[in-house]
């Protein structure tokens, strides 16, 4: 039995040729190229193509990867009835959740994970996901569902189909970014769970749905929607400082900071700075920014040396805010990017699989005897 790691910190339990991180330098790399490289010259759906094929595609190949993946924006009619049958008030990330799950309810052969059938649904399930979360959320607002449009990539189609509107080339763009940034990022918490389910040679809908709840929570994914509630909860800049030393002095965590691996700032937040600041003088949310920066300042001077910096959700709750997206609408956001990730790491996982089975110490007594209930 090797050493016991709380939490597994820094074991080792897979290898991956997906994304290369170095914490202490703060460097992402997706299949060896730079993050910063890719958010300024790719489009999410060709980092897709690589994270699954570890290389870049040839201009057809992209062009059959697009056609192939806007065919999967439209939703077989099961799907349009299930997401009118949820309740108004339900948090997106549980109707995304409880949706992805539902794909399995239409698929023929829902437990064939063979390699090329598995690319196929994969295909499948990154299209259908945009619709999913923008009919959701007009459902909720009672409105009516507009049909994707194909001739849009999968960014500037979300938005279309979210708003009823296209969105202008700045605004399609950065969210493109976004989508690039948040693709993926290694053995995180989702990724793992994903591989973990499918490890067990259970079916790609579980596995999702498993990482879709992982990634909910506010000290993963569900930090961004925390980052955005607590700059609400901040009234103007000037307040930042008692806020944040408040919350420092009482143990609280500051959402969008900290990291297992990253021991400096993540590089994605350099990134989503530069467009959140960007962003926010373009849609005259500049003092949304300026809270955000001043957070940034104290955090630095009180915790950097601990190695605490912004993380990815950081930024991306001003960059989402200025995009126009409601609060709960974030997480689903950086989920809606990751089911690419995800999807990449189940087929690198079932390419070489081995059942994912930890131990655990144990911790309790030995030998003990048996009490009847009545002497208890
Ligand atoms: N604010 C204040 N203090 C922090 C923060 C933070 N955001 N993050 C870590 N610390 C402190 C802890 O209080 C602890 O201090 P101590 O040693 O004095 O007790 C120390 O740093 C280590 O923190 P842990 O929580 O043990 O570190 P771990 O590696 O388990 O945590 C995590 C990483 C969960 C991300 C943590 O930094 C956190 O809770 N951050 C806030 C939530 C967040 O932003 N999550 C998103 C992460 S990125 C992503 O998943 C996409």
């Amino acid at each position: 039995m090797s050493d016991y790691s709380k939490g597994l910190e820094g074991v080792v339990a897979a290898e991956t040729e997906m994304s290369f991180i170095d914490g202490q330098k703060g460097v992402l790399e997706y299949v060896g190229i730079p993050i910063g490289e890719l958010s300024s010259k790719s489009t999410f759906e060709e980092t897709v193509f690589l994270l699954w094929n570890k290389r870049l595609p040839t201009k057809s190949e992209l062009e059959t990867f697009n056609k192939d993946l806007r065919a999967a924006y439209t939703l077989p009619q099961t799907m349009i009835d299930r997401i009118k049958a949820l309740p108004k008030e339900a948090h997106p990330m549980h109707a995304l959740r409880t949706l992805v799950s539902a794909l399995a309810l239409d698929d023929k052969d829902p437990n064939n994970i063979e390699l090329d059938v598995l690319r196929h649904k994969s295909v499948t399930i990154l299209g259908h996901a945009p619709t999913l979360i923008a009919y959701f959320d007009r459902h909720r607002r009672g409105l009516d569902f507009i049909k994707p449009d194909t001739s849009l990539g999968f960014a500037q189609n979300f938005l279309y189909m979210l708003n009823g509107e296209k969105p202008t080339e700045t605004m399609a763009r950065a969210f493109d970014i976004c989508m690039i940034l948040h693709a993926d990022h290694g053995f995180n918490n989702s990724t793992f769970a994903a591989k973990v389910i499918i490890s067990t040679l259970s079916d790609v809908y579980s596995a999702l749905t498993g990482a879709i709840g992982s990634l909910r929570g506010p000290l993963h994914g569900g930090a961004n929607e925390g980052v955005m509630v607590m700059l609400n909860e901040i009234g103007s800049v000037d307040e930042a400082e008692a806020y944040v030393m408040g919350k420092l002095e009482r143990k609280d965590k500051i959402m969008g900071f900290g990291h297992r691996v990253y021991k400096a700032k993540d590089p994605r937040a350099t990134d989503l700075q530069k467009l959140a600041k960007q962003l926010a003088e373009d849609t005259g949310n500049s003092e949304l920014y300026a809270k955000s920066h001043r957070i940034e300042e104290i955090m630095e001077r009180e915790v950097a040396s601990k190695g605490i910096y912004p993380n990815v959700d950081f930024y991306s709750a001003t960059t989402y805010h200025c995009i126009g997206l409601k609060l709960d609408l974030f997480t689903p956001m950086f989920a809606m990017s990751r089911i690419g990730g995800w999807c990449g790491h189940l087929l690198e996982q079932l390419e070489d699989n081995r059942l994912f089975r930890p131990a655990a110490k144990y911790v309790g007594p030995h030998e003990v005897a048996y009490t009847p209930i009545d002497q208890r």
